[in-house]
């Protein structure tokens, strides 16, 4: 996830863009980019950082113009550096491009350019574009990125400029969110409306597939050669809610892009043919994990509970033993080092200090460490010997929920790497790698449900303590609903093995005590299902999160909230987002501070 904004028309772009910089910084603050375009001259600001700290070094420059494309980074290929900041250029430094999204095949474009002669300035997969449209250029810049978006595979929104035709913008969309913003006598682009809309609210939406030319006083949209008419639209929400998507709290905008982001998260990674992932990030380390023989996963709150799920899916699939601990008990427990064992450190942020503080003392005693990280160039991206990153984007909301959504993708890829170094089938690996491709369209399907599980958290909203059980892949999925549901709603919240309550939770149920109970139709249903009546035999209400079809169960329970069928290791994947929109509606009906719960900090950095 990155922003841009671009903009032509007759007055200075400078305060323009900037202030359309600063809206997008919750889309990624990582670095940014501007770059006025001229005849033939072109005046270039990157920057490291966010954009308060060095936006005076930039206001000083005095650049002025009124072509200008601008771009904050949230790095996803490439560390985080002025080098890799966008807007990227061809080799004669005459084509500028900013760009959202992932280009998949960017390796080979770029090996197959370089043989060509094209010289490379940074790491990242958008600087093949702008070499591309070099490539093809012959004296009209739409249709050189016509050409080059034919060699790419991948999403892009994609803005493109050249000092060879000034008084033109080039604009793209494939699955990556970018508008252009109708005022007098000029167009402004950008990656959502909240960029823009002190300028202008009228826009048009750009469809995938969609190229539009914009001049001062002309724009043209085309899709497949035929141009498209649009219609212009009046946007009437505010700057807060427009950056918002239009969701009242960056929590339910989060929560709304799960399914993107387990698509974005094994994008470009699968060896669909071969059973097989592709991993760059553990290429350095292949033999090393061929030889491993136990792993231990770290990490705290959310990522510990993906973790957990991590530990049944590697110990079923890849037949490696795991351990799973808080980063915090972890560094205070006596550390075995196992010359065949490996460490993997799982984090949003990367800067975790509980977590980061177990990486340092095990790179210390030569242990072999990896991580898997959301924020690109974090400290624990850095310190690790291998990693892979999720690609999440930016999290705002304190309360984590699409990065859980990310790690447990990267797991399911790991899961599939390891395993696939060792007995895992080829078939088995292509069987997970075809449900894990249906995942994010099933996910939508959850989402769908929203406004049943808003009246659903609201039924319940009188209640002050809540159980949240599952068995096997779905017990640590009680944790995340119980931590979510605590976290910004502030009641009372437990998550329990459904096995361990006849063991002493099962006192304290009683109808004042409802359980949220995950009961998917697999290996454990019958089990869950004993516990459920055990329950509902102490008068205890209970809300069922259930396979689709199963009609059976609204027999026993109180309120059922359905997840489609998948495999068995996948439906954490789709479990959770139940329990992700419950606690959000459920704190929403308590007029919660939502996105900023009471004592707790989106990064954790002291121990
Ligand atoms: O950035 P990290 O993933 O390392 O953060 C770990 C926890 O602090 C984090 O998951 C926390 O528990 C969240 N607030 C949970 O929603």
């Amino acid at each position: 996830m990155c922003g841009i904004v671009g903009y032509i028309g007759k007055q200075d772009a400078s305060n323009i863009v900037l202030s359309g910089l600063k809206r997008l910084e919750y889309r990624g603050y990582d670095s940014y980019g501007i770059c006025f375009i001229e005849k033939d001259k072109h005046h270039l600001f990157k920057r490291v950082g966010k954009i308060e700290k060095t936006e005076q070094d930039f206001l000083n420059k005095n650049f002025k113009g009124s072509v200008c494309i601008a771009h904050n980074r949230w790095a996803t290929t490439g560390l985080v550096n002025e080098e890799n900041a966008h807007p990227h250029c061809d080799c004669k430094e005459e084509i500028f491009v900013v760009h959202n999204g992932i280009v998949e095949n960017y390796k080979e474009l770029k090996e197959k350019l370089i043989k060509e002669g094209h010289k490379f300035s940074s790491e990242t997969d958008t600087e093949v574009i702008a070499h591309l449209i070099e490539k093809y250029y012959k004296d009209n810049l739409e249709n050189a990125v016509k050409r080059a978006l034919d060699d790419i595979r991948g999403t892009y929104g994609l803005v493109v400029a050249s000092v060879k035709e000034p008084d033109k913008i080039v604009v793209a969309r494939m699955s990556s969110p970018l508008i252009i913003g109708v005022g007098d006598n000029e167009f402004l682009v950008a990656s959502d409306p909240s960029a823009i809309i002190s300028r202008t609210r009228q826009i048009i939406n750009l469809d995938d597939g969609e190229i539009a030319v914009l001049e001062v006083n002309n724009i043209r949209i085309y899709k497949e050669e035929k141009e498209s008419k649009k219609d212009i639209q009046i946007i009437d929400w505010d700057i807060e809610l427009a950056e918002k998507d239009g969701h009242e709290h960056f929590m339910l905008k989060e929560i709304m892009e799960e399914p993107n982001v387990i698509e974005d998260a094994m994008r470009g990674r699968l060896l669909d043919d071969m059973g097989m992932v592709k991993l760059g990030g553990l290429e350095g380390v292949e033999n090393k994990l061929r030889e491993i023989n136990s792993l231990s996963l770290v990490g705290c709150g959310t990522a510990y509970y993906a973790c957990r799920v991590g530990k049944y899916m590697i110990e079923e699939y890849a037949d490696i033993p795991v351990e799973v601990d808080f980063g915090s008990e972890f560094r205070y427990k006596k550390p075995i080092i196992k010359k065949d064992g490996g460490i993997l450190f799982v984090s949003q942020s990367g800067e975790t200090a509980d977590t980061l503080s177990c990486l340092k003392e095990m790179k210390e005693k030569g242990a072999l460490t990896l991580g898997i990280t959301n924020v690109v160039g974090s400290s624990q991206a850095r310190e690790t010997d291998a990693g892979v990153y999720t690609r999440s984007g930016p999290e705002i909301s304190v309360a984590s929920t699409k990065a859980f959504l990310g790690q447990l993708t990267v797991l399911v890829l790991v899961t599939i790497y390891l395993g696939r170094q060792r007995n895992m089938s080829m078939v088995m690996g292509k069987r997970i790698i075809d449900e894990l491709k249906r995942i994010p369209e099933l996910a939508k399907k959850i989402l769908k449900q929203k406004e049943e599980i808003e009246k659903i958290a609201q039924k319940y909203k009188e209640y002050k303590n809540f159980w949240f059980i599952g068995r096997k892949y779905n017990y640590p999925i009680a944790l995340e609903g119980a931590l979510k549901l605590k976290e910004i709603s502030y009641v009372h919240a437990e998550g329990v093995a459904g096995g361990e309550l006849k063991h002493g939770p099962l006192a304290l149920v009683e109808e004042s005590f409802p359980t949220i109970a995950i009961c998917p139709s697999d290996s454990v249903y019958d089990k869950m299902i004993s516990n459920i009546e055990e329950i509902k035999a102490r008068k205890g209400l209970v809300i069922a999160i259930a396979t689709e079809g199963n009609e059976e169960i609204k027999k026993i329970v109180d309120d059922v909230i359905y997840i489609p069928k998948t495999l068995e290791m996948l439906t954490p994947l789709l479990s959770v987002i139940p329990l992700h929109l419950f606690a959000y509606y459920f704190a929403k009906s308590l007029k919660r501070d939502i996105d900023r719960p009471r004592n707790l900090a989106k990064s954790v950095t002291v121990e």
